[in-house]
């Protein structure tokens, strides 16, 4: 067995790894608001105001930071008048992204204003560029942070709503390349600086704006988006304009997009080309970045990575359109290398947000919709072991000897790696990709003395294993006993598929 070095100056502190990494995104789609979220002031399930309580209870264990809302492609259908007023009179729409269903409007802007504050997150809201005006946008921004008597304010007001509300992130449309258009890169870059300049900040709230971004490995994209800032002036809260971030996205599949691979009863082989897809992100990070760099090298502009994670084919029996999927201990892993690759790059990506919270996609919680029952993910207990990097300074890990295996004509590195320290504290976190092999780790801890230490890990015996609700601990953290004292430092084992956390304390 090799022995993989991971050497780590605790003495170095690098770029502050932003909490909202952590962030969450709840889209209307399938079971995520409506079931997931919502189950209205007349359910039987404890709710307050309509909401989930057992939901809000277990995001706030993993310290939400922050929700994106309410798409996804569905934001760039969706109009915000629709979603205000009593819930009786709310006009109807048809949710043509998503299984087609007839979408009632019951959850809208204070429904999801009052989630993010029950949740204690930052609401991040997506603004309709793809079929709403700028008028438009404007007045939902005024109507939710204007103080005074504007007509918007006095509009939230007889809906209930005295004060306004902060809302630090404002996304400007989604995906304009596919369901937010169809428009070239070049043609958005137009729109998203009219936008922009038209969310406006009323009073004290400042927004953060985030113009859609690119797929996956378009360049252009980014590279147009970026030469659109023809000047990098600053607002009066400081940010660069006239957006102040770019977003990516990228899913994880082990398949095509027509046929994206099963979430459970998979193979050896999909397992690691599942890892090697997921290590992608790495890449993506470095040339996206590369390109930002050229127009901004002070790093002013941020890089949103607002839709990662696992998509895989529907579980069977369920609607296509709603994008549910079993998580495994294979998506945990997914998780952890996509939030090393987030650390490493903690001086330009601001904010990330997993694709999706309850029910769709790579979620944190699955609700089960005959008994109600709620199930954690293995995800989400990355999401848990991971919260002590939560604005904590990132660390280098340089790593040796760590094994690799071709896959898909490249050379997938079997150990991922990162740490960071907050204080008299340092977290490191570790993943074995190798779906056989067990291997250890030297801890190679330079330049602060280490007092004690502590050490989680997430694994399973199958690769596919997941949490139901007869087994809900199926795949969950229990105290790692592998660590021992080295004379680099500490040896920590780790086992094949396996996830580990461990927890430094320094002098
Ligand atoms: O997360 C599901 C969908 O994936 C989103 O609505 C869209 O932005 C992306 O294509």
């Amino acid at each position: 067995m090799t022995i993989t070095t991971a050497v780590i100056d605790l003495d170095l502190p690098g770029a502050t790894i932003s909490r909202h990494i952590y962030g969450h995104f709840a889209e209307h789609l399938g079971r995520c608001i409506y079931g997931g979220f919502w189950v209205g002031e007349d359910s039987p399930l404890p709710n307050v105001r309509g909401i989930r309580s057992d939901v809000v209870d277990a995001l706030k264990a993993i310290r939400i930071p922050n929700l994106r809302w309410p798409g996804g492609c569905f934001a760039d259908d969706y109009h915000w008048r629709d979603g205000i007023g009593p819930r009786e009179r709310r006009p109807r729409m048809v949710n043509s992204h998503w299984g087609d269903v007839v979408e009632d409007n019951s959850f809208g802007t204070h429904e999801f204003m009052d989630l993010c504050e029950l949740l204690g997150a930052d609401p991040y809201v997506s603004g309709n560029v793809g079929s709403g005006s700028v008028a438009e946008m404007s007045d939902w921004v005024e109507y939710l942070t204007r103080a005074d008597d504007s007509p918007m304010a006095a509009l939230r007001r007889a809906n209930g709503r005295d004060q306004p509300w902060r809302v630090p992130f404002w996304g400007l449309g989604n995906e304009a390349w596919g369901c937010g258009g169809n428009l070239r890169a070049e043609q958005f870059a137009s729109l998203a600086r009219q936008y922009a300049t038209y969310a406006r900040n009323h009073g004290g709230n400042s927004l953060y704006r985030i113009a859609a971004g690119a797929n996956a490995d378009d360049l252009h994209w980014t590279e147009t988006l970026m030469r659109s800032f023809n000047d990098l002036t600053s607002d009066p809260a400081g940010h660069a304009g006239p957006f102040q971030a770019v977003s990516l996205h990228y899913y994880t599949m082990s398949g095509s997009w027509s046929d994206k691979g099963d979430a459970t009863g998979f193979s050896t082989d999909q397992w690691y080309i599942t890892m090697a897809r997921a290590r992608h992100m790495e890449e993506l990070l470095t040339r996206h970045s590369t390109v930002m760099d050229r127009y901004d090298p002070h790093r002013k502009v941020g890089l949103v990575v607002d839709e990662w994670g696992t998509w895989w084919n529907v579980e069977k029996g369920t609607n296509p359109g709603f994008l549910y999927q079993q998580n495994t201990l294979r998506d945990a892993l997914v998780a952890s290398v996509h939030f090393d690759a987030f650390h490493r790059h903690a001086d330009r990506v601001v904010m990330a947000n997993i694709a999706q919270t309850v029910n769709v996609l790579q979620a944190m919680i699955l609700t089960d919709p005959d008994t109600n029952a709620l199930v954690l993910t293995p995800t989400y207990h990355v999401f848990q072991m991971n919260a002590g990097h939560q604005d904590a300074a990132a660390l280098a890990v340089h790593l040796r000897d760590a094994d690799t295996r071709t896959v898909e004509g490249d050379e997938l590195s079997l150990v991922s790696a990162s740490a960071s320290v907050n204080g008299d504290t340092a977290l490191v976190s570790l993943s074995n990709l190798d779906a056989e092999i067990d291997r250890s780790v030297v801890l190679d801890l330079r330049g602060r003395d280490v007092v004690g230490h502590s050490a989680r890990i997430l694994t399973a015996t199958a690769l596919d294993a997941h949490n139901t609700p007869e087994r809900p601990d199926a795949v969950a953290p229990a105290a790692h006993a592998g660590v021992r004292a080295h004379a680099r430092g500490l040896e920590v084992d780790l086992p094949a598929h396996s996830y580990v956390t461990v927890s430094l304390d320094l002098r």
